[in-house]
């Protein structure tokens, strides 16, 4: 493949064959803020098919102007925006109103004789991507109805559909959902999404780890004191109460995006880097994680008002009970029993109204021994590594220098790694970018496999049960704005470690 660098700072690459995306949902959130524009920011790239449409379906009464005018919305947002590239983009949208669960012949077959007309008449090519950016609730009926009207056949080109989070709500329903799918589709065609996969800086983990060798002799329990993840978030919940209000975070976020990030970190080497080498080994690590089974493992909570009074507690949040047990605040402590991580705590953190959005993961490495130790700073506990998620984009280093002068005084220093300088790249892409062209591409590698998604929950699933059983705590247990309740800082502390924030001491 010919590659050559942009002078925004992107590798420029290929477009996917010709095909049509069709977004089921089209009227939602997801569609209107995310999907869209990061489709019509691939057409920025190059990256699209030069024949392509994009079909967007929903109940709401909409035509393909209000489709093309509410994504438009957003998309302007974005400093890249050109009208020309937009009027290009918005020529290939186009809507059709329905109703998922409505019969076969009332639906389906319209929406089959609507993708045949468009593939005439724009030379598109057979091959369709479904996107399901409903509610997990109609995943089965959607995907059942597809395939008897046809839709999910691959005689005449490639048939794709991609599954949004959360892919069953504990194990037994992720398998059953599995089981549905499988009867339509083949694996190679099922793409569940994870955000936080596509995200450059978490695709950097592979690259630092595996196409660097400097720390690859370190990276195991005798070298490596602890891992933390963090993902801190500013926000609320905003007007997402129905979904977020039954799933609560440890589903949100834990089940997936921190349980992914903590799979790349742990992951054995892969014996290649064809797609389903990757994906095997990341669902094999997290058969070694133990089940996080108990309330000396996790510190779960739920925002209250913050001190100033100007954020709301939970509990006040549009649509959520006034005795709602829903957690916004999960912090765990996760063990790998593998002979690499054996004995090496990863302690993972993530919730709402914290004190500010940080997403970061930090590879804490021993301490040398004598005969340095004497200088060496009284909270100095060795080199660290940072991946910057968010809101930096990049990747520090910490570890001690001599400072200027006689003697022989240490202190802490960073090396810093920042995108924006080293690329020139101002924002990084959307991690969806780069999914939805992996899908187009059929490329699964970074799209988690059922077995994966299938251990994410046992280590999730006793704690859940656990909590919605009887919380362990009254609630609420932290104010909106702070780092989270005080216990989530007693799990290090136990054991005489403490949370990091993206600083070096
Ligand atoms: C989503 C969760 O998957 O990820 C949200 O449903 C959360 O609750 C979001 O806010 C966080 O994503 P990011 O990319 O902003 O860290």
């Amino acid at each position: 493949m010919h590659i050559e660098t942009t002078t925004k700072g992107l590798v420029s690459g290929s477009r996917p064959e010709s095909c049509t995306v069709v977004i089921f949902g089209a009227s939602g959130d997801l569609s209107r803020t995310t999907l869209l524009p990061s489709l019509f920011a691939l057409e920025q790239h190059q990256l699209l098919p030069e024949n392509f449409a994009i079909v967007g379906t929903a109940r709401s009464d909409w035509n393909d102007e209000t489709f093309r005018d509410q994504a438009r919305q957003h998309a302007e947002k974005s400093s890249s925006f050109h009208e020309e590239a937009w009027k290009k983009f918005a020529d290939k949208m186009s809507y059709f109103q329905g109703d998922v669960t409505a019969p076969i012949s009332d639906f389906y077959e319209a929406l089959d004789q609507n993708l045949q007309q468009l593939q005439q008449q724009h030379q598109i090519g057979p091959n369709v991507v479904f996107h399901l950016s409903m509610p997990p609730s109609f995943y089965g009926e959607i995907v059942q109805k597809l395939g008897e009207a046809g839709l999910l056949n691959e005689e005449q080109g490639w048939r794709r559909v991609i599954l949004e989070k959360p892919f069953g709500h504990n194990e037994p329903s992720a398998r059953e959902l599995d089981q549905a799918l499988q009867k339509v589709l083949r694996e190679e065609q099922i793409y569940r999404i994870d955000h936080y996969l596509g995200k450059e800086t978490v695709q950097n983990i592979l690259a630092f780890r595996f196409a660097n060798s400097s720390f690859d002799p370190i990276w195991n329990r005798e070298h490596v004191d602890h891992v933390q993840i963090t993902a801190a978030e500013k926000e609320g919940i905003g007007t997402r109460a129905g979904y977020y209000d039954k799933s609560g975070v440890v589903r949100d976020m834990v089940q997936n995006h921190l349980l992914s990030l903590l799979s790349l970190i742990a992951v054995e080497p892969p014996a290649s880097f064809a797609p389903e080498a990757l994906r095997k080994e990341m669902a094999e690590v997290l058969k070694f994680a133990r089940p996080l089974s108990s309330k000396a493992d996790c510190v779960l909570g739920q925002y209250a008002q913050s001190e100033d009074g100007t954020m709301k507690a939970y509990r006040e949040e549009e649509n959520v009970a006034d005795d709602s047990t829903a957690a916004t605040f999960a912090a765990c402590k996760l063990w790998i029993d593998n002979p690499r991580w054996s004995g090496v705590p990863f302690y993972l953190r993530t919730g709402k109204r914290l004190s500010q959005k940080l997403t970061e993961i930090t590879i804490q490495f021993k301490p040398t021994p004598q005969p340095l130790d004497e200088q060496r700073p009284q909270s100095y506990a060795g080199n660290r590594l940072t991946f910057r998620l968010s809101p930096t984009e990049g990747i520090a280093h910490c570890f001690l220098a001599k400072r200027p002068g006689p003697g022989f005084s240490l202190e802490p220093v960073t090396m810093e790694f920042q995108y924006d300088e080293a690329f020139g790249v101002e924002k990084l892409p959307g991690a969806y970018e780069w999914l939805l062209h992996d899908v187009m591409q059929g490329d699964q590698s970074l799209f988690p496999r059922s077995d994966w998604i299938y251990h994410a929950w046992s280590i999730v699933d006793p704690v859940i049960r656990e909590w919605e059983n009887q919380p362990f705590v009254p609630l609420p247990n932290y104010s909106a704005g702070s780092w989270g309740p005080e216990d989530a800082d007693q799990l290090l502390k136990q054991d005489h470690r403490e949370w990091y924030i993206a600083k070096c001491s």
